[in-house]
Order: structure tokens, then C-alpha cells, then sequence
């Protein structure tokens, strides 16, 4: 047992005056290509990382739901057949971090599950709002919980549908399937190839003697949520659009770079821009796959700097801060790509850097980082993780 792993045991412990029946673990992700297209059926490649949620729970009598957020200080108290008003206890709203836990207990609901009532303590090193995907881990990692607390068995892949049904409709952020897949499927050293269309998914090898690093901008947008949402509603409009010429077109994964070159006239110059992201950025994650199948990581680096590109100039989701991280970045000794991660608005970049070169880039973005923006930037070595998992304390 780890030193995080005790502690968020004996967390539990002073919380409930008893010992908790399971420990969980549920990491992050960082995406390394494929950003805004899951939700238009793409193709993404993320990998589990080794941040996490860790939880220690327990079960409690009558449907009552008894969370701890250690790192929030916050405590409440629902009742999983009391889930649609979203009110705690005493009828007051629930705080926005319950929403996800709630979110998951509603969505199982509506799957048909019988869910027991719980207490957890949870604790994590993702950090909140970052790209990094925080809010997935807390999902699947009560997800699970609720599993083995309850009488059933999900497979993973429906698990991670009904996280994302949560977050959708309790939530009511619109965002698709990678945060969640990534979560419950992560393989340690590994990235995922996914297809969010037909859900068939294969480890993909990460280029050797490189290392992935992550580097934090320090910034976070608050209104990331609704423009998130509008960039949805943005390719749908597309897509409707372009059904007017192309009637069998389902999603805009249906649409190759050339068409929409051709097709591309009839749209909107913010839609035309925002479609042609997602398009181009499908077809880069399918050379990219490529180019890690045969080991050639300045072809991936490559394909990441564009990638960035375009989320900076046709989808509009970078800031001032994650381009100069990724400007600075490419100047570095070792370099091979670097790119904003996650939705946006804020954040972190990823890095795919030299291994040799890797405490020199660290060092290095940091310093020009800071001279640059006078931000002080986190950037750290992050390695590829296993899934979430959930184990019983020997009692
Ligand atoms: C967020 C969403 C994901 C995905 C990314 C952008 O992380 O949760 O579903 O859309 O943004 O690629």
C-alpha cells in the first residue's frame, strides 16, 4: 500500500469513525492528438496518466450518499432516490463538485441499477480545470465504487458510456467519450488509439526514448463550459449544412479534408473554420497512428504542432499563455511536438521531448516561461498509466 493510498484510508477513518471497505484509484489523461473530435465520432489518441483520484469507501444504510472532498474541505450529504432535484439533505443545491459523483449515481439509475447507499473520502492530484481531466477520473472512479458496492457487473466501455450520459444530462456539459474511455481502459507505458464511431479501440506504442511532459500555463477560463458547448452546437450546424449536399453525411468524420474543400463554400466562415479542425484533425490522428506504429516520433511531433495550430487559428480554443508554452517549447533542445490538451481554454500542453534532453526542456520552458508571461508554469515527466481500478481492504 502507498503513502496516498493510507492516507486517504485514514482520512476515512477519522471522517467515519470506522475503516472503509475499498480503496480506488482513477487517473487522469493527458490527449496527445485528436482534440474536439470525439464528439464528431473521430478519432482520438489519449493516455492514461499517473495522476489520479484516490478514494476510500464504504457503504451506508437507507440510500444516503456521505461524501468528503478532503482537498476542497467540504463535506455533503444526498440520497441516491433523491438525485433529480440536485439537493443535499437540507435542500440546499449541491456544490459543483458533488454534481459529478450525483451525476454517476443518476446515470446508473437510469440504466437500471440498484444502488446501495455510500460514504467516501476522496483526495486527488489532478489538477481541476486544467485539460487533464479531472472531472472523468471522479466519475469513474465512483462509477466503480458504486460497482462494488452494488450487485452487479458493468463492462467497461458501457461503464464509461454511462459516466458520460451523467456528465451530459446531469451535469450538463456536452462533451464526448475520451475522458471517460481513457479512464477506465489506460494501460501503463501505452497511448489509446480510439475510434469514438464504432468504439473499437488498440494500444498504441509510444515512440521510445521520449519522454511525455506536461506543462501547466497556470491559466483557467470560467467560461470554458459554454464555449465548449457552442463549439458542439458549432459542428452540428455543419454537419446540417452540409447535409443539404451531402445527404448521407452522419457526423463530420464523414467528411474527408478535399470534400469540405469543395463543399466548404456553403458554410459560414466561423463554421467552415471549426469544421475544418475537426476534419483535418481526424485525418492527423490517423497519420499519426501510423507514424507510432513504425517508431517515427518527428512525423507525431510534427503532426502535434499542427494540431495546435489549428486549435489556436480555426478552432479558437487556445490562449495567449499555451501559445507561448508551445512556442517556447519548439525553440527547446529535444523537441519533438507540443500541443494544448484537453478542451482548452486554459491549462496545460503536452510535450513529446528527447528523453536525454528531458530535465534540460523542464528547466528550460520554465525559465522563458516565466521571463515571458511573469507566469510561473508546473511542467513535469508524466508517464502512460494503467485504468482505474477498486480494491477490497482485507477486513
Ligand atoms: C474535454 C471533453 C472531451 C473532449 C475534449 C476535447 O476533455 O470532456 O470529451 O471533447 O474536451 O478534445
Amino acid at each position: 500500500m502507498n503513502l496516498n493510498d493510507m492516507n486517504v484510508q485514514a482520512l476515512y477513518e477519522a471522517h467515519f469513525d470506522a475503516p472503509p471497505e475499498l480503496l480506488g484509484w482513477s487517473p487522469g489523461r493527458v490527449n496527445l492528438l485528436g482534440e474536439h473530435v470525439d464528439y464528431n465520432d473521430g478519432l482520438v489518441l489519449p493516455a492514461a496518466i499517473n495522476r489520479a483520484v484516490r478514494l476510500a469507501a464504504g457503504p451506508a444504510p437507507d440510500g444516503m450518499v456521505d461524501l468528503v472532498a478532503q482537498d476542497l474541505n467540504e463535506q455533503v450529504t444526498f440520497r441516491v432516490d433523491q438525485l433529480e432535484a440536485k439537493l443535499d439533505l437540507e435542500g440546499r443545491p449541491l456544490p459543483k463538485w458533488a454534481l459529478y459523483p450525483a451525476s454517476v449515481a443518476w446515470s446508473l439509475g437510469q440504466a437500471g441499477y440498484a444502488l446501495p447507499g455510500l460514504k467516501a473520502v476522496y483526495t486527488s492530484d489532478i489538477p481541476i480545470g486544467a485539460g487533464l481531466s479531472s472531472s472523468a477520473a471522479v466519475e469513474v472512479g465512483f462509477a466503480l465504487v458504486w460497482q462494488a458496492l452494488g450487485d452487479w457487473q458493468i463492462e467497461r466501455m458501457r461503464m464509461a458510456r454511462i459516466c458520460q450520459r451523467g456528465e451530459n444530462e446531469y451535469v450538463g456539459v456536452a462533451s464526448g467519450l475520451m475522458d471517460q474511455f481513457t479512464c477506465a481502459h489506460g494501460i501503463a507505458g501505452q497511448a489509446l488509439f480510439f475510434d469514438t464511431r464504432s468504439l473499437d479501440w488498440q494500444p498504441a506504442p509510444l515512440p521510445p526514448n521520449t519522454a511525455l511532459i506536461i506543462a501547466d500555463s497556470g491559466v483557467r477560463r470560467s467560461l470554458a463550459e459554454s464555449e465548449y458547448n457552442q463549439r458542439r452546437k458549432d459542428c452540428e450546424q455543419a454537419v446540417v449544412l452540409l447535409q443539404e449536399h451531402l445527404p448521407d453525411l452522419r457526423s463530420l468524420r464523414d467528411i474527408s479534408p478535399i470534400e469540405l474543400a469543395a463543399f466548404g463554400i456553403h458554410l459560414p466562415p466561423v463554421v467552415h473554420r471549426r469544421a475544418e479542425h475537426v476534419v483535418k484533425e481526424i485525418a492527423r490522428v490517423q497519420s499519426a497512428f501510423s507514424a507510432l506504429k513504425r517508431a517515427d516520433a518527428r512525423t507525431f511531433g510534427a503532426l502535434m504542432f499542427a494540431g495546435h495550430a489549428s486549435l489556436r487559428d480555426l478552432y479558437e480554443v487556445s490562449t495567449p499563455e499555451l501559445d507561448a508554452l508551445v512556442d517556447i517549447a519548439r525553440e527547446l533542445p529535444g523537441c519533438l511536438g507540443a500541443r494544448l490538451t484537453g478542451a482548452g481554454f486554459g491549462g496545460c500542453t503536452v510535450n513529446l521531448v528527447e528523453a536525454a534532453s528531458a530535465q534540460d526542456f523542464i528547466q528550460g520552458l520554465q525559465t522563458v516561461y516565466l521571463e515571458r508571461t511573469g507566469r510561473a508554469a508546473k511542467v513535469y515527466v508524466c508517464q502512460a498509466s494503467s485504468g482505474a481500478s477498486v480494491r477490497e481492504i482485507a477486513g
